[in-house]
This record gives C-alpha cells, sequence and structure tokens, in this order.
C-alpha cells in the first residue's frame, strides 16, 4: 500500500522571512490548535515551511516558526473578500469571493486558440499569454464585483503544482496587488483548491472526506483529514485521465478549442461503447493507483487500424468515418471511467476503515465537469450509503474561485504571508506555501 510522498514545489517557500523563533509540536492536530489559540489572542501571521510528513499519530515531532513581522491585514472578523489567482496551466482565471461562500466574479481567460493549434500546452507560449490578459482579468474581477482593491481583504494565489513560468505570472501579479494595497497573500495548492471547492458549494462537507481529484496532470486519491492534511490513497504512474482525453480527442481529430474531454465526451454520445474491446488498466493490481499510458496506447492503434486520419476534422468526416470516430470516443470513455470506478470503490473500502465517519466522495478537476464520470461515480458511492459531490463543471475545471475559497480557508487558521513591500522586484517570487502535507496510506 506504499505509495511515494507527493513532493510539492519548494521554490516558493518562505524566502521573504527569518524566522524569531522555532516552535517544536508534535503532530498536526497541535498545530491548528496551535493556530486557533493564535488566532484567539489576536491573530498573527503565521509563516509554515513546506511540510511533508507521514501521517500517523505516532509520527516524530515537526517543527514550524512564527513570525514577529508586524501587520495589520484590514480584516481579522469573518467578513473577508479575498481575490483568488490561478495561471497554473493554460487557464489566466482570477475570482471575488466573500467569506460567506459568495462568489463576487469569476473571470477565466482560456488559451483554447494555442491549445487548438498545438495540440497541447506549450509552457513559454503559455506564458506569455498569461502575461498578455493577466492584468485585464484581474481588472475584470475587480469591476465585476463591484469594488476596488481597496475593499479586499487578503489576495490568494496558485503556487504549485504547475508549470513554473506560467505560475509565475500569476505569482507576480498578487504581489503587486497585494504590495500596492498593503494586503496579506496567501500561497495556495492547486489540487487542494480543487477538492476545496466542494466545502463551499456543499456547506454539509465537513472533515474528513475522501476526493478524488482528476484533471490534464493529475490523477488522485485523497482522504482529507482536516485542512493541509492528507493521505494519498492513490496517484497515477504516468498519465492522468485528462491527458488521455485530450490526446483521444487529438487523434480522432476532433476540435480541441474547449479542450479535448468535452469534445471526446459530446462525441461518445453517438457511439457504441461496447464496440471497441479496450482493456481496463491494472486489473490486477490491487491498490488505488491509477494509469492512463496504456489506453492511450490501445486507442492510438484503434484510431490507426480504421485508417482514421486526424488531420481530417470530424466535421469533414463521412459518416462511416463519423461513426467509427463515435466508437473509439465511446468505448474510451466508457474503459477510463471504468477504471476511476474500479479505484474509487478500493479507495472508499480503504477510508472507511483509516476514518469509519467520512460521508461524502468529492469528485473535482477539469475532468469532473463529465456527466458520464459523475453518472457512473455516483453508483459507486450509492453502494456505501456516500454523498458525491461534484462542483458544478465550471468550478472543476481551472478558476480563480477554488484559490480564492481555499485562501479564506487557509487565512481563517491564520495561514497568510504579510503584504510584500510595495516596491517589490519585479522577478520576487517570495510566498510561503499554505500548510500542505500529503503522506502516503
Ligand atoms: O483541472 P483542469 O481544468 O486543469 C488542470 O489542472 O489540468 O483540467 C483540465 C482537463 C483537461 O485534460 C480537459 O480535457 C479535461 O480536464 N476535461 C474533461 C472535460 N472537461 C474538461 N475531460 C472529460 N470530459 C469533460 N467534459
Ligand atoms: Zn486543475
Amino acid at each position: 500500500m506504499m505509495s511515494s510522498l507527493l513532493t510539492l514545489p519548494s521554490t516558493f517557500s518562505r524566502l521573504n522571512l527569518v524566522p524569531n523563533s522555532l516552535v517544536v509540536i508534535p503532530y498536526t492536530f497541535k498545530l491548528l490548535n496551535f493556530v486557533k489559540s493564535h488566532k484567539q489572542q489576536r491573530l498573527r501571521p503565521l509563516n509554515y515551511p513546506l511540510l511533508c510528513f507521514p501521517y500517523s499519530p505516532n509520527s516524530s515531532a515537526t517543527q514550524f516558526s512564527t513570525s514577529s513581522s508586524s501587520v495589520s491585514p484590514k480584516s481579522f472578523n469573518d467578513d473577508l473578500v479575498v481575490l483568488g489567482i490561478e495561471t497554473s496551466c493554460d487557464d489566466t482565471a482570477a475570482a471575488i469571493v466573500r467569506s460567506n461562500g459568495e462568489i463576487l466574479s469569476q473571470v477565466v481567460s482560456s488559451q483554447a486558440d494555442l491549445l487548438a493549434r498545438y495540440g497541447g500546452v506549450a509552457p513559454k507560449m503559455a506564458e506569455e499569454a498569461h502575461s498578455q490578459v493577466i492584468d485585464q482579468v484581474v481588472q475584470e474581477a475587480v469591476d465585476k464585483a463591484g469594488l476596488t482593491e481597496r475593499d479586499l481583504s487578503a489576495v490568494a494565489v496558485t503556487i504549485g503544482p504547475g508549470l513554473s513560468l506560467c505560475l509565475r505570472v500569476g505569482v507576480q501579479k498578487a504581489r503587486r496587488v497585494a504590495g500596492s494595497f498593503n494586503l496579506p497573500i496567501i500561497g495556495v495548492h492547486h489540487m487542494e483548491a480543487h477538492a476545496l471547492v466542494a466545502r463551499l458549494i456543499e456547506k454539509e462537507l465537513r472533515f474528513p472526506f475522501l476526493a478524488l481529484l482528476i484533471s490534464g496532470g493529475h490523477n488522485l486519491l485523497v482522504l482529507a483529514h482536516d485542512l493541509g492534511h492528507y493521505t494519498q490513497l492513490g496517484t497515477t504512474i504516468d498519465d492522468a485521465i485528462g491527458e488521455a482525453f485530450d490526446k483521444t480527442a487529438k487523434w480522432l481529430g476532433l476540435d480541441m478549442r474547449k479542450s479535448g474531454g468535452p469534445a471526446v465526451e459530446k462525441l461518445a454520445q453517438e457511439g457504441d461503447a461496447e464496440s471497441v474491446r479496450f482493456s481496463i488498466p491494472m486489473k490486477h493490481h490491487k491498490d488505488c493507483n491509477f494509469s492512463y499510458a496504456g489506453l492511450k496506447t490501445q486507442v492510438k492503434l484503434a484510431i490507426a487500424s480504421r485508417n482514421i486520419a486526424a488531420k481530417v476534422p470530424l466535421s469533414c468526416a463521412s459518416s462511416q468515418d463519423r461513426s467509427s470516430r463515435a466508437d473509439i470516443a465511446a468505448s474510451f470513455q466508457r474503459v477510463a471511467v471504468l477504471h476511476l470506478e474500479e479505484r474509487c470503490e478500493r479507495a472508499v473500502e480503504w477510508a472507511l476503515k483509516i476514518e469509519p465517519s467520512i460521508k461524502h466522495l468529492v469528485v473535482s478537476g477539469g475532468v469532473a465537469s463529465n456527466q458520464y464520470v459523475r453518472a457512473r461515480l455516483d453508483q459507486v458511492v450509492k453502494k456505501y450509503s456516500l454523498q458525491l459531490v461534484c462542483p458544478p463543471p465550471n468550478l472543476c475545471t481551472d478558476n480563480g474561485v477554488m484559490v480564492a475559497w481555499t485562501g479564506i480557508e487557509n487565512f481563517h487558521v491564520g495561514r497568510y504571508d504579510p503584504p510584500p513591500p510595495a516596491n517589490d522586484p519585479e522577478d520576487f517570487m517570495g510566498i510561503n506555501f499554505s500548510h500542505v502535507c500529503v503522506a502516503p496510506v
């Protein structure tokens, strides 16, 4: 049952503050208690080094440090208004969210044209595209909310995982806004944000819960014990499911302008899902890990054997060619999702042994916007009398709301950095990573 420790980017770890004291505590929930007691006294910013350690009540001592830097964020009360910025991959997104869960604005500028042209994300071009629109996207989010930057309580920004060139654009913008308006800044873990946005839309969703996070780069099954504290039950050993959807779309000659997944989902509705006999990945591995590289190869071979030419767009295909493409799309989708179903069933069983009180399976990340995925996973959770929580599609794909909301959750427990200096150098990237611990089961 061992899987490797998920390591998070360390380039963003604490560069801007010198700790003045070091506190040693036994393990995570004590850390949270400590944070709470600080809050009661009068919240001061805490600065967390990146921590990753195996989850175990008996695990050895964990260290973190506090900062003496004095800062007076505009609001320590519960009425926070947080700007969230997301640039980890190919969407430039910003949103403003209130701590009561009200979404005041949401703006997403997608690089769909670049994606369609190159069939994937090219980091340098993606970085340029983010740089071109970031100011406009953030301004639009502020305007649509009917606010000015002076009304904000804090700025939250994705600092990993993702393409470092792209992340940098968002972090620099966040630091500029935070520095100019004297706002605290919160570094957000992209995958934690995908999971936690479910708590914005489902108020009954309390820790602990199980989460399946399925996107272009990740397939994660995590048991969420508490904010920042996760046990990884499974991950992909090669490709993520979103990558398999994207490549299938590309090889089938589909319109990639809304990314590959939605195009495959749409075409699959016309096809016979039993017609192409793809084998289910990792059938004999009795764990919760995933693999989509082999399924991708099976799809590629099936396409080649039917003489389907990707350069002939679907709109120009003969009706026989179209139906053959639809059969592949449907058969691929069925098997890709069967793999999710099998892994989720096992994960639910594991999770119930570790945390018998769990009541929810959260499914989030871009692929969770797929209706077939939702329907099939709903059947899985029903067998265990659990409830499926899927954010609406526009909160499953990358967005600023999930970042703002995760910022709010972290701010509430004191995890934020003080405002950067107003004359912050352009290339300075110092933001603490929010305290996210993902440990193997
Ligand atoms: O979470 P996300 O927006 O970005 C990443 O963090 O990667 O996920 C993007 C992935 C892409 O691979 C896209 O094809 C996939 O989510 N996706 C879908 C659907 N909508 C987006 N996959 C299957 N069906 C969909 N409807
Ligand atoms: Zn994502």
